[in-house]
Protein backbone atom coordinates (compact mmCIF):
# COMPACT_ATOMS: atom_id res chain seq x y z
CA UNK A 1 0.00 0.00 0.00
CA UNK A 2 1.54 3.19 -0.70
CA UNK A 3 0.86 6.94 0.32
CA UNK A 4 -2.78 8.02 -0.52
CA UNK A 5 -2.25 11.65 -1.36
CA UNK A 6 -5.02 14.05 -1.77
CA UNK A 7 -5.36 17.87 -2.60
CA UNK A 8 -4.23 19.25 0.90
CA UNK A 9 -3.58 16.03 3.19
CA UNK A 10 -2.25 12.46 2.95
CA UNK A 11 -2.96 9.59 4.85
CA UNK A 12 0.42 7.32 5.42
CA UNK A 13 1.65 4.41 7.50
CA UNK A 14 2.42 5.32 11.44
CA UNK A 15 5.82 5.45 12.41
CA UNK A 16 7.34 5.07 15.72
CA UNK A 17 8.37 9.02 15.64
CA UNK A 18 4.66 9.92 15.21
CA UNK A 19 4.01 8.49 18.87
CA UNK A 20 4.88 11.62 20.82
CA UNK A 21 2.72 13.75 19.48
CA UNK A 22 -0.43 11.05 19.53
CA UNK A 23 0.57 10.65 23.43
CA UNK A 24 0.49 14.73 23.61
CA UNK A 25 -3.04 14.59 21.86
CA UNK A 26 -5.03 11.67 23.36
CA UNK A 27 -4.01 13.31 26.94
CA UNK A 28 -5.42 16.61 25.63
CA UNK A 29 -9.03 16.87 26.91
CA UNK A 30 -10.07 18.91 24.49
CA UNK A 31 -9.07 16.69 21.76
CA UNK A 32 -10.61 14.36 23.88
CA UNK A 33 -13.96 15.52 24.41
CA UNK A 34 -15.75 13.52 21.75
CA UNK A 35 -14.23 10.31 22.01
CA UNK A 36 -14.26 7.20 23.82
CA UNK A 37 -11.43 7.78 25.78
CA UNK A 38 -10.78 8.18 29.19
CA UNK A 39 -7.74 7.73 31.03
CA UNK A 40 -4.78 9.22 30.58
CA UNK A 41 -1.95 7.29 28.52
CA UNK A 42 1.52 7.46 28.99
CA UNK A 43 3.91 6.54 26.36
CA UNK A 44 4.46 2.93 27.48
CA UNK A 45 1.10 2.54 26.88
CA UNK A 46 1.69 4.45 23.23
CA UNK A 47 4.02 2.08 22.57
CA UNK A 48 2.35 -1.06 23.59
CA UNK A 49 -0.70 0.36 21.10
CA UNK A 50 2.04 0.83 18.15
CA UNK A 51 3.36 -2.95 18.91
CA UNK A 52 -0.25 -4.53 18.86
CA UNK A 53 -1.44 -2.30 15.72
CA UNK A 54 1.44 -3.17 13.88
CA UNK A 55 0.52 -6.81 14.24
CA UNK A 56 -2.67 -6.03 12.38
CA UNK A 57 -3.45 -7.09 8.85
CA UNK A 58 -2.10 -4.44 6.47
CA UNK A 59 -6.00 -3.20 5.50
CA UNK A 60 -6.45 -2.50 9.49
CA UNK A 61 -3.87 -0.45 10.36
CA UNK A 62 -3.92 3.23 11.35
CA UNK A 63 -3.14 5.87 8.83
CA UNK A 64 -1.51 9.04 9.79
CA UNK A 65 -2.74 12.12 8.37
CA UNK A 66 -0.49 15.00 7.19
CA UNK A 67 -1.11 18.29 5.86
CA UNK A 68 0.70 20.41 3.13
CA UNK A 69 2.81 22.86 4.49
CA UNK A 70 4.38 24.14 1.34
CA UNK A 71 6.97 21.62 0.42
CA UNK A 72 6.63 19.75 3.20
CA UNK A 73 4.26 17.97 5.28
CA UNK A 74 3.32 18.25 8.95
CA UNK A 75 2.02 15.41 11.05
CA UNK A 76 -1.86 16.57 12.27
CA UNK A 77 -3.18 13.84 13.10
CA UNK A 78 -4.69 10.28 12.57
CA UNK A 79 -7.21 7.65 11.78
CA UNK A 80 -7.86 3.97 10.19
CA UNK A 81 -10.85 1.41 8.80
CA UNK A 82 -11.47 -0.97 11.82
CA UNK A 83 -14.23 -3.90 12.56
CA UNK A 84 -14.01 -5.27 9.06
CA UNK A 85 -16.81 -7.35 7.51
CA UNK A 86 -15.86 -9.24 4.41
CA UNK A 87 -18.53 -10.51 3.74
CA UNK A 88 -20.68 -7.49 4.05
CA UNK A 89 -17.88 -5.35 2.33
CA UNK A 90 -18.30 -3.21 5.24
CA UNK A 91 -15.96 -1.36 8.04
CA UNK A 92 -16.16 1.48 10.79
CA UNK A 93 -13.68 4.67 10.47
CA UNK A 94 -12.54 6.53 12.58
CA UNK A 95 -10.33 9.97 12.39
CA UNK A 96 -8.77 12.57 14.81
CA UNK A 97 -7.50 15.84 14.06
CA UNK A 98 -4.86 16.28 17.07
CA UNK A 99 -3.62 19.41 15.99
CA UNK A 100 -6.62 21.95 17.65
CA UNK A 101 -4.77 25.09 15.38
CA UNK A 102 -5.98 23.47 12.45
CA UNK A 103 -9.71 22.73 13.08
CA UNK A 104 -12.33 24.34 11.08
CA UNK A 105 -11.07 24.81 8.15
CA UNK A 106 -11.92 21.94 6.24
CA UNK A 107 -8.87 19.54 6.70
CA UNK A 108 -11.10 16.86 8.71
CA UNK A 109 -13.34 16.88 5.82
CA UNK A 110 -10.64 16.12 3.25
CA UNK A 111 -9.04 13.87 4.78
CA UNK A 112 -12.83 11.63 5.85
CA UNK A 113 -13.20 11.99 1.75
CA UNK A 114 -9.81 10.54 1.02
CA UNK A 115 -10.65 7.59 3.77
CA UNK A 116 -13.70 6.76 1.53
CA UNK A 117 -11.59 6.94 -1.24
CA UNK A 118 -9.55 4.72 -0.07
CA UNK A 119 -12.44 2.21 1.29
CA UNK A 120 -14.09 2.02 -1.71
CA UNK A 121 -11.70 2.08 -4.67
CA UNK A 122 -8.69 0.27 -2.46
CA UNK A 123 -10.12 -2.38 -0.35
CA UNK A 124 -13.79 -2.64 -2.33
CA UNK A 125 -16.17 -2.06 0.41
CA UNK A 126 -19.76 -1.34 0.00
CA UNK A 127 -20.14 0.29 3.36
CA UNK A 128 -18.38 2.74 5.46
CA UNK A 129 -19.76 3.47 8.72
CA UNK A 130 -18.66 5.44 11.93
CA UNK A 131 -19.84 6.41 15.33
CA UNK A 132 -19.89 9.95 17.06
CA UNK A 133 -20.64 11.56 20.46
CA UNK A 134 -24.40 13.26 19.67
CA UNK A 135 -22.28 16.46 21.14
CA UNK A 136 -19.86 16.41 19.01
CA UNK A 137 -20.90 19.04 16.54
CA UNK A 138 -17.77 19.55 14.66
CA UNK A 139 -17.70 16.03 13.57
CA UNK A 140 -20.80 15.43 12.56
CA UNK A 141 -20.68 18.57 10.66
CA UNK A 142 -17.93 17.53 8.98
CA UNK A 143 -19.30 14.19 8.57
CA UNK A 144 -22.35 15.67 6.76
CA UNK A 145 -19.90 17.66 4.33
CA UNK A 146 -17.97 14.49 3.33
CA UNK A 147 -21.47 13.02 2.16
CA UNK A 148 -21.74 10.64 5.30
CA UNK A 149 -25.87 10.25 6.23
CA UNK A 150 -27.55 9.80 9.25
CA UNK A 151 -28.70 6.48 10.31
CA UNK A 152 -29.28 5.49 14.30
CA UNK A 153 -29.19 6.63 17.34
CA UNK A 154 -27.93 4.40 20.72
CA UNK A 155 -29.93 6.29 23.46
CA UNK A 156 -27.44 7.02 26.29
CA UNK A 157 -24.25 5.14 25.09
CA UNK A 158 -21.88 6.27 26.67
CA UNK A 159 -20.86 7.81 30.23
CA UNK A 160 -18.25 9.77 30.78
CA UNK A 161 -17.26 13.00 33.14
CA UNK A 162 -20.83 11.80 35.28
CA UNK A 163 -22.70 12.38 31.94
CA UNK A 164 -24.67 9.71 29.52
CA UNK A 165 -24.42 10.64 25.79
CA UNK A 166 -26.05 9.98 22.60
CA UNK A 167 -24.05 7.85 20.30
CA UNK A 168 -25.17 8.68 16.69
CA UNK A 169 -24.34 5.71 13.40
CA UNK A 170 -23.78 7.64 10.09
CA UNK A 171 -22.79 5.63 6.63
CA UNK A 172 -22.04 6.19 3.44
CA UNK A 173 -22.33 3.62 0.71
CA UNK A 174 -20.76 3.13 -2.35
CA UNK A 175 -23.50 4.01 -4.89
CA UNK A 176 -23.93 6.81 -2.81
CA UNK A 177 -20.11 7.65 -3.39
CA UNK A 178 -20.20 7.08 -7.11
CA UNK A 179 -23.04 9.27 -7.64
CA UNK A 180 -21.00 12.53 -5.51
CA UNK A 181 -17.96 11.66 -7.56
CA UNK A 182 -20.37 12.33 -10.73
CA UNK A 183 -21.85 15.40 -9.51
CA UNK A 184 -17.90 16.12 -8.99
CA UNK A 185 -18.64 16.81 -5.42
C1 LIG B 1 -13.87 16.10 14.20
C2 LIG B 1 -12.69 16.55 13.32
C3 LIG B 1 -12.10 15.34 12.61
C4 LIG B 1 -13.18 17.56 12.29
O1 LIG B 1 -12.07 18.06 11.58
P1 LIG B 1 -12.01 19.61 11.16
O2 LIG B 1 -10.86 19.77 10.25
O3 LIG B 1 -12.05 20.44 12.41
O4 LIG B 1 -13.40 19.73 10.38
P2 LIG B 1 -13.80 20.62 9.12
O5 LIG B 1 -13.13 21.96 9.21
O6 LIG B 1 -13.60 19.82 7.91
O7 LIG B 1 -15.38 20.76 9.35
C5 LIG B 1 -15.89 21.21 10.58
C6 LIG B 1 -17.25 21.86 10.39
O8 LIG B 1 -17.92 21.93 11.65
C7 LIG B 1 -18.31 23.27 11.90
N1 LIG B 1 -18.34 23.44 13.35
C8 LIG B 1 -17.35 23.66 14.21
N2 LIG B 1 -17.82 23.73 15.46
C9 LIG B 1 -19.16 23.56 15.38
C10 LIG B 1 -20.22 23.52 16.34
N3 LIG B 1 -19.98 23.67 17.64
N4 LIG B 1 -21.48 23.31 15.88
C11 LIG B 1 -21.74 23.13 14.57
N5 LIG B 1 -20.77 23.15 13.61
C12 LIG B 1 -19.50 23.36 14.02
C13 LIG B 1 -17.26 24.10 11.18
O9 LIG B 1 -17.72 25.41 10.98
C14 LIG B 1 -17.15 23.30 9.88
O10 LIG B 1 -18.27 23.46 9.03
P3 LIG B 1 -18.31 24.53 7.82
O11 LIG B 1 -17.18 24.18 6.90
O12 LIG B 1 -19.65 24.31 7.21
O13 LIG B 1 -18.14 25.88 8.43
C15 LIG B 1 -11.60 17.24 14.22
O14 LIG B 1 -12.09 18.44 14.74
C16 LIG B 1 -11.13 16.34 15.34
O15 LIG B 1 -10.42 15.38 15.10
N6 LIG B 1 -11.49 16.62 16.61
C17 LIG B 1 -10.99 15.91 17.77
C18 LIG B 1 -11.22 14.40 17.76
C19 LIG B 1 -12.64 14.02 17.38
O16 LIG B 1 -13.60 14.52 17.94
N7 LIG B 1 -12.74 13.10 16.42
C20 LIG B 1 -14.00 12.59 15.93
C21 LIG B 1 -14.49 11.45 16.72
S1 LIG B 1 -15.99 10.74 16.11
Amino acid sequence: MSIIYGERVRLRGVERSDLDKFVEWINDPEVTAGLTLFLPMSSVDEEKWFDGVMQRSQEEKPLVIDMKNGKKWRLIGNSGFLNFDWIARAAEVGIMIGDKTIWGQGYGTEAMTLLQRHGFETLNLNRIYLRVHAENKRAIRAYEKAGFVHEGRMRQAVFKHGVYSDVLFMSVLRDEWNTQMKEGR
